[in-house]
């Protein structure tokens, strides 16, 4: 009698002890995800960008949108360390304007900020063969205060934010486009269409894959803490059942 009830006490407990490590070990894989962002970024880089709407119109009829945070990383020649550095500047929203242009198999968005010292310009592509876009161009131009000289690049074979006419582009996760070997842009929470727009609302979002990667980590730690759960379930039940003689006398 004592017997079973300890197996029975000790399958319990064992239960608990399994269950509490996979909870830990469960946890302690989904976390560093959602904190990496965060210790991204060195010595003195700004937060996150803020994400801003921008919006193009053709005659009168909204032909591209977009609604994302934008961040620079530029190299330049600094007048005031007269030396090279890396700068980390992010675009604020509420000081940016937008403009462009729609074509049928290329549309533009423009973005300006402040006093015309930064230009940035997106151009997208689409294949009317396979009827699938991407942003195939970006060139900036800045003229900030501390310049040696105004920086201006362009890459016209980029190939990112690839997505299918009729739909929008979407990524929450960062995402960071190299342009030229002196300028990058981090970019975050991005949501885009350039083409095939029907009103002013985004289409149904296709998710990069870069989020469905993310979201795959918790739904297989789920899938098989759901299944331990089970697992271990049937075990105690069964256990249980053959004690339960042992439990009744007590
Ligand atoms: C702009 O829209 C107006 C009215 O909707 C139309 O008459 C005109 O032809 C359009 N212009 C162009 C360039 O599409
Ligand atoms: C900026 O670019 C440099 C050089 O490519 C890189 O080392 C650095 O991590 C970037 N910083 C951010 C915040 O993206
Ligand atoms: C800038 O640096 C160069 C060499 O690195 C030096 O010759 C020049 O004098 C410096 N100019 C100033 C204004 O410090
Ligand atoms: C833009 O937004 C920032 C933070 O949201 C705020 O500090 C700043 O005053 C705003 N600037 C303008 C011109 O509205
Ligand atoms: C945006 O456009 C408006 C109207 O044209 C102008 O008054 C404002 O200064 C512009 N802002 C920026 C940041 O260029
Ligand atoms: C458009 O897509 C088709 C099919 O994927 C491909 O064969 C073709 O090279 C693409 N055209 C351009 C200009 O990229
Ligand atoms: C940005 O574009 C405007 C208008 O085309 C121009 O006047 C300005 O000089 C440009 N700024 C830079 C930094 O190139
Ligand atoms: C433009 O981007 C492509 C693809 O990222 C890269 O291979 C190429 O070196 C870039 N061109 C320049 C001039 O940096």
């Amino acid at each position: 009698m004592t017997q079973t009830a300890v197996q029975s006490w000790s399958l319990g407990l064992t239960l608990h002890l399994v269950l509490a490590v996979a909870l830990h070990q469960g946890f302690a894989t989904v976390a560093p995800p959602t904190v990496a962002p965060t210790t991204a970024a060195p010595h003195k880089d700004p937060s996150s960008p803020e994400r801003g709407n921008y919006v193009v119109s053709n005659n009168g009829t909204v032909c591209l949108l977009a609604s994302m945070g934008l961040q620079l990383n530029i190299s330049f020649s600094s007048l005031s360390q007269n030396k090279t550095v890396q700068e980390v500047v992010n675009i604020q929203p509420n000081a940016t304007n937008s403009s462009g242009s729609c074509k049928s198999d290329i549309a533009t968005l423009r973005l300006t900020t402040d006093a015309q010292k930064t230009n940035l310009t997106f151009s997208f592509t689409l294949n009317t063969t396979s009827n699938k876009y991407h942003l195939s161009s970006v060139s900036l131009s800045a003229a900030w205060p501390d310049m040696k000289d105004p920086v201006s690049v362009r890459n016209n074979s980029l190939d990112y934010l690839r997505g299918s006419l009729g739909f929008s582009y979407m990524c929450r996760e960062k995402q960071t486009l190299d342009v030229v070997q002196t300028v990058s842009i981090n970019i975050v929470q991005v949501q885009v269409q350039p083409f095939g727009l029907t009103g002013s609302q985004f289409g149904a979002a296709e998710e990069c894959q870069l989020d469905e990667d993310d979201m795959l980590i918790p739904i297989i730690v789920g899938a098989a803490l759901a299944g331990l759960v089970v697992i271990v379930l049937l075990a105690y039940l069964i256990g249980r059942k053959r004690s339960h003689a042992g439990y009744q006398t007590i």
